[in-house]
């Protein structure tokens, strides 16, 4: 019996996981999503192109493997069809290679509708939300009046999707939220239910699975299981920064509840980090950088949401949320991402503490959200060196190993390679794999 390996993202997203599984892909069978949904914006690059997933698993573009989308997911039909016509065009036929959980739920159009009602209602406390649905259609879950993937072959399952759907127009309208006004995609709540109702038929020719049932099959047949987070740690609906999180476990924990696993078959835990610090939506960011060099992070380094196109803020890396994220995750080694970001940087500075009125912690307090923190910054000499062309971890500038080898020191894990640019082949490893 193998053990299935987890990656997961250790900040607030966004760190680059969906290029590190398309990179680790050719050593495992079966890429598995456990949790999240369209909220997702996994970008890879390769051959000169730029591809966006949103719902799925990042090794889509390696025809041998299988792709698994998890009991814990969320599918939105139009999104989830979308996603396999953009495929199609590049030559990628998904319906071989990809199985979907029956216990999957589905994200209604009413529950994007309700992700904009939550949120208008919410006034200036808003999350930030993507606007996919996923607050809503995990709610329906934990209620269980969720329609899961199962479901559309049932006979009764427009009754069912009816009843719902006037659930949430009550519920809109409680709110005193403009149902004729709202918009997804530039059409309103009866057109884009149409397309919904013809894109059930594009995901009806995949194959649903007990997805139990079948990776634990894989682990027994000795297949190597890679299960890809979303989101991340920051992000986690009980470890987050609640309220402003998803509302989903994005924890190694999550890969048992969103797939069928034991703890116990649990083995690497890979925690991605960037070399600083982004966030995108509301919600604590301590080491966060409204200043010029805020803004460099930025361009440099691109930061705007694959899925929403939103800037993202940005700052420097934060030692107590990875050590945190370590812990919560059991994370076995480190993926660091983006150092050539601030390649031209003076001097990159980590945050080590934070200092919260007289007390100094390293540890995430619960006033998280409410209390004024100021981190308590070290400042490391920057590398001032192009990475272009390094194939090499030991051939990286000292000052960037020195840096990295901060990270492990105040982490205690080890890294395991580091990413160096946008493309799949700028991964280093650090001990030859
Ligand atoms: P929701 O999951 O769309 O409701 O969004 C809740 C919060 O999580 C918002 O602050 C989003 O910006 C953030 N979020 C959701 N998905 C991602 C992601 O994949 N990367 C980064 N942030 C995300």
């Amino acid at each position: 019996m193998t053990k299935i390996d987890v990656l997961l993202g250790l900040q607030w997203g966004d760190e680059g996981k969906g290029k590190i599984v398309d990179v680790l892909t050719p050593a495992y069978d079966v890429i598995a999503r456990f949790q999240g949904g369209p909220n997702a914006g996994h970008t890879l690059e390769f051959g000169g192109m730029k591809h966006v997933l949103h719902i799925i698993p990042s090794g889509i573009f390696h025809q041998d493997k299988i792709n698994l989308i998890g009991n814990g997911v969320l599918i939105e039909p139009n999104i989830f069809r979308q996603e396999i016509d953009a495929l199609a065009e590049k030559g990628v036929d998904a319906t071989k290679n990809l199985y979907i959980s029956k216990k999957a739920h589905l994200i209604l159009p009413s529950h994007r509708m309700m992700d904009a009602a939550n949120e208008q209602a919410k006034g200036s406390d808003k999350i930030g939300s993507t606007l996919k649905g996923i607050g809503p259609a995990y709610t329906d879950k934990v209620a269980r009046t969720g329609l899961r993937v199962g479901d559309t072959l049932a006979p009764d399952f427009l009754q069912r999707y009816d009843a719902l759907k006037r659930m949430h127009l009550r519920m809109a309208l409680t709110l005193g939220f403009d149902v004729e006004q709202f918009r997804i995609d530039g059409m309103n709540l009866e057109e884009y239910e149409q397309q919904w109702m013809k894109s059930l038929e594009t995901l009806k020719r995949f194959r649903f699975v007990s997805s139990e049932y079948f990776v634990n099959q894989c682990l027994r047949d000795g297949k190597r299981v890679l299960a890809e987070g979303a989101q991340a740690m920051m992000l986690d609906i009980d470890f987050g920064t609640y309220p402003f999180v998803t509302s989903s476990n994005t924890i190694t924990a999550g890969v048992c509840t969103g797939l069928g696993v034991a703890p116990s078959s649990i083995g690497k835990v890979m925690g991605i980090t960037k070399a600083y610090c982004t966030r995108v939506g509301a919600g604590p960011f301590p080491t966060q950088l409204d200043d010029e060099t805020g803004h460099r992070l930025c361009e440099v380094g691109h930061e705007y949401g694959a899925t929403t196109g939103r800037p993202r803020r940005c700052g420097w890396i934060d030692i107590p949320a990875l050590r945190y994220a370590c812990m919560i995750n059991g994370v076995t080694e480190l993926y660091v991402t983006k150092p050539d970001v601030m390649n031209d940087f003076e001097t990159v500075k980590m945050c080590t503490a934070y200092k919260i009125g007289k007390r100094t912690t390293d540890e995430i307090p619960y006033e998280y959200n409410t209390a004024p923190i100021e981190p308590v910054l070290t400042s490391y000499a920057g590398w001032r060196h192009s990475l272009l062309g390094i194939t090499e971890y030991n051939d990286l500038p000292e000052k960037l190993k020195e840096y990295l080898a901060a990270i492990e020191r105040e982490t205690g894990v080890p890294i395991a390679a580091v990413s160096i640019s946008p493309d799949r082949r700028d991964v280093l490893f650090k001990q030859v794999q």
